[in-house]
């Protein structure tokens, strides 16, 4: 055992900003050649163990030692202030921080919504969302056209809404309420306020549900529960609120940043329409080079853990950074080049182990059939500006574009 700690990174605060979509900052290759694991000054100021390298990453998240838990003390939350930790105390964990027994057992009541088999279910209707969409933008005479607003948001969101029977007429409210309490900027009561909002808002929609059940996860989920004897209501708008914000912000920001990868890259462009069998790895490749949720993948350990060369003290925060795994040249050769034939699967953008995303087989069907049909039926598509011009989300939890004008 090795008890060498690291230096701190004391000039630098951690998750660093990214400066461009095709490169990670700078810092991550200089930690992650030093040393896969250090202590780090947090955005906030507070420190955390930050995990830079592959398989450290991987061993970390299969881990039961470390805890997904948001109300214990250390649990790093980079910029979070006092109040925003009460709040994470105050509310019924969802299945993001829960861990063990508790989180085995919500997970499997979810899991079969989310089977290979049902989202083949799904296929058709998705492709008609995207096709509808596709239409509109075609008809648009204005150009250029704000992708986010016409496609990249709408279609995770129509998708999300109608899987879970949240009304899609109310989509400005809560995507409005999503972005505000997703974003670094937010000042804490203003995000407060979005929080008990949706919160209100799904807490209705539930108690609708439970006398008026339709044909959605929701409805299912209180008949799970109601046949289990236990209705918990805080508990069901917790998971409500995980699906919803989960299912729309990550997908959309991945269909912006996909589309700018790509045209950015005309060879990789021309190789997925010459042969679109290539476009499962090519959005495997994407998912990695981006990798827009870069610290979910966040823990506090529950016991001493020894792991690459350090021994992490029980009660410290650790992230893994996602993006610096995803990045790490040992696992993947070259990886500032995109790639789409390179075969990166094995990347940890959908985290790893317990907690890995449960959505993620409906985020690659729907970034699949987008790329797919997007680029057959608007083959002339390109950016409207330069790339360094794009409003990008640089120092986001989940990374994307505000806005891309696009035009063909
Ligand atoms: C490109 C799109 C997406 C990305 C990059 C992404 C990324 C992630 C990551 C990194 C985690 C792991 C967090 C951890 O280790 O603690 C996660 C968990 C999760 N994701 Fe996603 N996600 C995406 C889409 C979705 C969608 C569409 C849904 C919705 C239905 C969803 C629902 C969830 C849920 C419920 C969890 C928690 C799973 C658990 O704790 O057991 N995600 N996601």
């Amino acid at each position: 055992m090795t008890e060498t700690v690291p230096a701190t990174t004391d000039d630098v605060a951690f998750p660093v900003a990214r400066g461009c979509p095709f490169a990670e900052p700078a810092e991550y290759s200089q930690v992650r050649e030093q040393t896969p694991i250090s202590k780090v000054r947090l955005q906030g100021g507070t420190e955390a163990w930050w995990v830079s390298q592959y398989a450290e990453g991987r061993a970390i998240l299969a881990d039961r030692r470390f805890s997904s838990d948001r109300r214990r003390d250390n649990f790093p939350i980079p910029g979070a202030d006092k109040q925003l930790r009460e709040r994470f105390r105050r509310q019924a964990p969802s299945l993001i921080g829960m861990d063990g027994a508790e989180h085995a057992a919500e997970r499997r009541a979810l899991i079969g919504e989310f089977t290979v088999k049902r989202l083949a279910a799904l296929q058709p209707r998705i492709q008609q969302i995207v096709d509808g969409f596709i239409d509109d933008l075609l008809a648009t005479r204005q150009h250029p056209v704000d992708l986010v607003r016409t496609l990249s948001l709408p279609v995770p969101s129509l998708v999300i809404c109608e899987l879970l029977g949240v009304p899609y007429a109310d989509h400005d409210f809560f995507q409005s309420r999503t972005a505000l309490l997703i974003s670094r900027r937010t000042p804490e009561p203003e995000r407060a306020r979005a929080v008990d909002e949706l919160r209100g808002y799904l807490g209705e929609l539930i108690t609708r549900k439970e006398s008026e059940p339709g044909d959605d996860l929701f409805s299912r989920q209180i008949a799970r529960r109601r046949e289990q004897g236990a209705l918990d209501h805080p508990g069901l708008v917790s998971m409500a609120f995980l699906l919803l914000a989960a299912g729309h912000e990550t997908t959309a920001n991945m269909i912006s940043l996909g589309v700018i990868g790509l045209l950015n890259h005309p060879e990789q462009l021309a190789a997925l329409r010459a042969d679109p069998r290539r476009t499962p790895m090519a959005v495997e490749e994407l998912l990695r080079y981006f990798t827009i949720v870069e610290t979910a993948t966040s823990r506090v350990a529950t016991e001493d853990v020894e792991i690459g060369g350090v021994t992490i003290p029980a009660d410290d925060g650790v992230i893994v950074s996602g993006l610096s795994a995803n990045w790490d040249p040992s696992v993947f050769a070259a990886p500032a080049d995109l790639d789409i034939e390179r075969g990166a699967r094995h990347h940890i953008a959908f985290g790893y182990g317990p907690h890995q995303c449960l959505g993620q087989n409906l985020a690659r069907l729907e970034l699949q059939i987008v790329f797919d049909t997007l680029f057959r039926r608007v083959p002339t598509l390109r950016l409207a500006v330069p790339v360094d011009e794009i409003k990008l989300k640089s120092d986001a939890p989940i990374y994307g574009a505000y806005e891309l004008p696009v035009t063909w």
